[in-house]
């Protein structure tokens, strides 16, 4: 090797690193469109409170908000806050942000322009690629993650419901009453009213038909393995 060559090799390596790390924390982050043809739209200027919350719009309309949140929060915001919305460390945890208009404020401020720390683009501006109905969507999801501490609590009942469920031993009437009030025990730590649960999701399930129990299990299932 000449000496020249020597003096670039470690260099080209040092850029190489700091674009790789790049790419990595905000690289490839283009905002992904979210679908919010099936939520009431928002006219005007940006809210600095969440209009979809459940005792302002009811469960069905809520419902949808916490859907269409889930995947634009797992698109769009879970490679740096985490999956399930549990940080890993790399940016703050969002289950913590108070789930009324002074948490509200200060999240749709971040989601409309993003973060920027001595030019370095922390968090890419959702605001005007998103708009409102799909930060306010992931703002509904984010509100209602449940306290993964709560949950491990109630996991071996759970997991023991889960079995005579799918082994069609259960009672899904019995059950949907039982689930409903594990749901009611498990809280999110923004303060939000309900926690969107899987306990809460099969509930929901059976009372809708107390015949669905293989239904019930599998959302069980999936809620127990994202818990742990
Ligand atoms: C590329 C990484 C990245 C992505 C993607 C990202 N964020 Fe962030 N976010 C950050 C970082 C880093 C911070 C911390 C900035 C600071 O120090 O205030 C942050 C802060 C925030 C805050 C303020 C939290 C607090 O406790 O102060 C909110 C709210 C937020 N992000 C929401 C979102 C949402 C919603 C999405 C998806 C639509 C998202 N972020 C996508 C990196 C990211």
């Amino acid at each position: 090797m000449t000496r020249h060559a020597c003096k670039i090799g470690p260099t080209l390596a040092l850029v190489l690193t700091a674009l790789g790390t790049t790419a990595l924390a905000h690289g490839d982050v283009k905002p992904q469109a979210v679908d919010v043809s099936t939520l009431p739209p928002i006219e005007g200027d940006w809210l600095t409170e969440n209009p979809y919350r459940v005792d302002a719009v009811g469960e069905e309309v809520w419902a949808e908000a916490l859907r269409i949140g889930a995947s634009g929060y797992n698109q769009n915001c879970a490679r740096c806050h985490g999956l399930e919305a549990i940080s890993g460390g790399l940016a703050p945890d969002l289950r913590f942000l108070e789930a009324e208009e002074y948490g509200d404020e200060w999240y749709v401020e971040r989601f409309r322009e993003g973060y920027t720390q001595n030019g370095i683009t922390k968090m890419p501006a959702f605001g005007e690629l998103l708009g409102q109905e799909a930060a306010w969507a992931i703002r509904t999801y984010i509100e209602t993650r449940p306290d993964d501490g709560a949950m491990e609590d109630v996991t071996p009942e759970l997991a023991a419901m889960r079995d005579d469920l799918k082994a069609g031993s259960a009672d899904g009437a019995a059950a949907a009453a039982r689930l409903q009030e594990i749901a009611a025990e498990i809280e999110t730590l923004s303060g939000a009213p309900v926690a969107d649960s899987a306990a809460w999701r099969a509930a929901n399930a059976l009372n809708a038909d107390p015949t669905a129990t293989a239904k019930a299990a599998e959302i069980l299932t999936i809620g127990l393995s994202a818990a742990k």
